[in-house]
């Protein structure tokens, strides 16, 4: 018998900037990611030198072609659909719709084709799930205004929400309003749009600036919920289990520390207010957060209906950090596990911690939750015969979704299951293409070389049966 609910929202998730390609088409502005270089050119450092962007040496940008999504999306979403799809996550790219971010009146040609895309879905019988600001903030909000630590940036962002709250009405039902919102302490410029290279203290400059998305999610909230009752709009976090090292206390306070980092994030959007400890915080940090009259209130009043996060890995945190090894991760890393097997990229592999963290996530707010990434990056080799046998992938998805059914047998509400890249796409960490998560593969190599054709792989068929069944035959 099943664990998971009758609707249940089995599906996928992509992000436009990692998809898309199509980088300066149709009215289209450029996007923070657009001058990423890949990982050769060190992806990572450049978020110290974006100025120097595309002026400078690089010749190829990930996202500039990417799989070719803006194109092919007719014949990917036939084939998701083949798998029985019942909800699928994307975001749009802010600077489709607003160019520079600031403009008043937004892009036809934007606002178009989500509508076909959203509408291709809905024909193939799909719910949407929607991020609003998937790491693509446009590069004229951090050119001209300094990105989120500018409050005017808030206006912007509504401009933009009601431009697609309008049109999207019949075909849209869940959003989040941000991808993964506590990356911006770890990626000032992915997760906030800032140049902090010369900031004497970026914690403030990071506080300040995830003030105003609070505010800005809130009012989104609020705007959404005028615009149609039925909307469902939700916060979103880069989860994750964290343990600590040891039983000694001085480990586990530690790790109820990092815990706090990503909980802040959600207290905010679900109770409404910041935590207890925040004063503290700030005071130890140096921070000092401009709060404007009628801020806080705003933050109460429109929480929002239900959760989403991403799951990969779970993280240890130590008292002494200094003589650990390190595991992998794209925005961030901790200590080694020394229990758990590891990824080719070095993310450490726990299908229980999802069990943990979803379990968690439940009893601490009681909100509908949402798994929207989950997957395992990988090399795929395709043989003579196209085909592709990623066992790898099978093996990390079909633990963490038994791991997932044992959360909701425990109790937790879930209500869908999107897992990451579910066609390949490229890396928001190294850029690039070889970093696989998904059921179709994407003849393209990290250099932009390939044809583009798109494969079935191994896993295609064993998710297609999942779906079938419910998760009961996995
Ligand atoms: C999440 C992001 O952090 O992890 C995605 O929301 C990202 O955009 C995913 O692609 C996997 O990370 P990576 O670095 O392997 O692409």
């Amino acid at each position: 018998m099943s664990k998971f609910p009758e609707h249940f929202l089995w599906g996928g998730a992509i992000a436009a900037n990692q998809s898309e390609g199509a980088y300066n088409v149709d009215g289209k502005g450029l996007s923070l990611v657009d001058i990423l270089p890949d990982a050769k050119h060190g992806r990572r450092e450049a978020e110290y030198h974006p100025r120097q962007g595309m002026q400078t040496v690089y010749d190829f940008y990930p996202s500039h072609d990417s799989i070719g999504f803006y194109y092919n999306y007719k014949e990917d979403i036939q084939m998701l659909a083949e798998m029985g799809f019942k909800v699928f996550r994307t975001s749009i790219s802010w600077p489709r719709i607003f160019p520079n971010g600031d403009e008043a009146e937004p892009n036809e040609a934007g606002l178009q084709y989500y509508q076909d895309l959203f509408q291709c879905c809905k024909d193939h019988g799909m719910e949407l799930l929607v991020t609003i600001n998937h790491f693509d903030t446009p590069f004229g909000l951090f050119d001209k205004y300094g990105g989120w630590a500018n409050r005017q940036v808030i206006d912007f962002f509504l401009n933009y929400c009601r431009a697609i709250f309008e049109r999207y009405q019949d075909l849209v039902k869940y959003w989040i309003t941000f991808n993964e919102i506590n990356v911006i302490l770890h990626s000032g410029y992915i997760g906030g749009a800032l140049d902090i290279e010369n900031e004497a203290n970026p914690l403030q400059v990071k506080y300040q600036a995830m003030h105003h998305q609070f505010v800005a999610s809130s009012l989104a909230t609020k705007l959404a919920h005028e615009i149609n009752a039925d909307y469902q709009i939700g916060c979103m976090i880069a989860g994750a289990a964290i343990y600590p090292y040891s039983c000694k206390p001085a480990d586990v306070w530690k790790a109820k520390t990092a815990e706090r980092q990503n909980y802040f994030f959600l207290d905010i959007h679900a109770r409404g207010k910041y935590p207890s400890y925040t004063e503290k915080l700030f005071r130890e940090q140096n921070v000092s957060l401009q709060i404007e009259a009628g801020d806080l209130e705003i933050l109460e009043q429109y929480p929002v209906d239900f959760m989403a996060f991403s799951y990969y890995a779970s993280y240890v945190a130590a008292d002494d950090e200094s003589d650990k090894e390190r595991s992998g991760g794209n925005m961030f890393s901790a200590i080694k596990n020394p229990y758990l097997p590891e990824s080719e990229w070095g993310w450490q592999i726990d299908p229980l911690g999802l069990r943990i963290v979803t379990n968690d996530l439940y009893d601490r707010y009681q909100l509908p939750l949402f798994v929207v990434e989950n997957g395992l990056g990988a090399n795929d080799t395709v043989e003579a015969d196209d085909t592709i046998n990623d066992q790898y992938r099978i093996d990390y998805l079909r633990e963490h979704i038994r791991e997932l059914g044992n959360a909701i047998e425990d109790g937790a509400e879930v209500i869908g299951y999107t897992s990451w890249g579910c066609i390949d796409l490229v890396s928001a960490g190294t850029g690039e293409m070889a970093k696989r998560y998904g059921y179709i593969y994407v003849d393209r190599d990290n250099n932009g070389e390939g044809t583009q054709k798109r494969l079935r792989k191994q896993s295609f068929h064993w998710y297609k049966k999942v779906i079938a069944t419910n998760g009961s035959d996995i």
